[in-house]
């Protein structure tokens, strides 16, 4: 079957893609490949320093794989719009390694073991060491950025890593608070993690001098893809496999993150079961069988399920801000991964 732009969206409401979220990364790959190979020598450039743990730490997480998904949404946005010139490649490098810092961060928030397959620099390291090899990481993102000379990229991708923060901070506030609603785990979600795909998207098409409401799609277009992939992801740590992952599942419930499926778990718990919510988020005392306790409520009361299908409206948001770019291969591409993003692990 030939998927249109405009098919994609009935494609994708009918729940009939013959595609796979990984076949659509390996779609955008393989149309990026020559720019992927320049933005891994910069990344890996950058990494270079007297001081070993830096290229030690730095090469263990990067050399572990990951996706690539947001430097390829600025690569694709920029390609999108026929760019030619090479800075695409410093600023798609950038994105990754802002999201690179992000993460021995948030493992170390997290007290997370497990990341794309590998130990977490926070257990072979240590805590302090994942903290301030992140912050140089950070540190040689803006250096990147500079490079490309373009101050509203600058402006658009500084803005996007002071609001990663400032979600990973507003998350600490819902954790733990069976209270959370809906609109706040989306103001979380939205600056934690569709904050750097919205950026990313966006600077793609601002170094390619797309027109304003072009740039403004792309914008829309990572921000919902971000949203959806994050529920995803939310779903994923109750419903999916450590080894698909490259995670630990059951992470975010040891935590007591506030996540989706737990919000509407927590809304449709019978009244005595409202007390195991409490003491395994609110109090943080889990016994053996809790997770799967969890899982099964979840189950019963469709919390996985309905976070899936919260997933799919942000993803069909998605394909409807990509109606505004022009139709070729970049745009297909970025199509074929929002059609996907919520069947993401199943
Ligand atoms: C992990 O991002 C953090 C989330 C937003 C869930 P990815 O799933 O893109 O991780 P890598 O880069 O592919 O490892
Ligand atoms: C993703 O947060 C990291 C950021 C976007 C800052 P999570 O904590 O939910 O993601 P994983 O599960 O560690 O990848
Ligand atoms: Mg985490
Ligand atoms: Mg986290």
């Amino acid at each position: 079957m030939s998927v249109t732009l405009a098919t994609a969206g009935e494609t994708l409401t009918s729940s009939i893609s013959p595609l796979t979220f990984k076949g659509a990364v390996a779609t955008l790959r393989s149309l990026l490949s020559n720019d992927l190979e320049a933005v891994n020598g910069q990344i890996l450039a950058r990494m270079e320093s007297p001081v070993d743990l830096i290229p030690d730490l730095a090469g263990h997480l990067i050399n572990s794989g990951g996706k690539r998904i947001r430097p390829m949404l600025t690569l694709a946005a920029a390609r999108l719009f026929d760019y030619d010139g090479d800075d695409h490649i410093k600023l798609a490098a950038a994105v990754e390694l802002i999201h690179g810092a992000t993460l021995l961060h948030d493992d170390v928030v997290d007290a997370s073991a497990l990341r794309r397959g590998a130990e977490t620099a926070n257990t072979i390291w240590g805590n302090k060491e994942s903290v301030l090899v992140g912050d140089y990481i950070f540190s040689s993102a803006f250096e990147l950025m500079v490079a490309a000379k373009n101050l509203n990229v600058l402006q658009v991708l500084s803005r996007a890593s002071g609001v990663i923060a400032e979600g990973e901070v507003l998350q600490l506030a819902t954790q733990k608070n069976i209270e959370t609603t809906y609109e706040m785990y989306i103001a979380v979600v939205s600056a934690k993690t569709a904050a750097l795909f919205a950026g990313a998207s966006q600077a793609g098409a601002l170094i390619a001098g797309a027109d304003e409401k072009s740039e403004a799609a792309l914008n829309n277009y990572g921000h919902n893809l971000g949203v959806a992939y994050q529920l995803i992801d939310d779903a994923l740590d109750y419903a999916g496999f450590e080894a698909d992952l490259g995670k630990t599942v059951g992470d975010d419930f040891r935590e007591g993150k506030m996540t989706l499926p737990v919000v509407y778990a927590v809304a449709r718990a019978k009244p005595d079961e409202a007390s195991f919510w409490r003491r395994v988020i609110s109090d943080g005392h889990q016994e053996a069988g809790d997770f799967d306790r969890a899982c099964e409520l979840m189950a019963r009361d469709d919390a996985i399920a309905d976070t899936i299908t919260c997933a799919r409206k942000y993803a069909d948001r998605a394909l409807a801000d990509l109606l505004h770019a022009p139709e070729n291969d970049y745009s297909m591409a970025l199509a074929e991964l929002v059609t996907t993003s919520a069947s993401r692990g199943s």
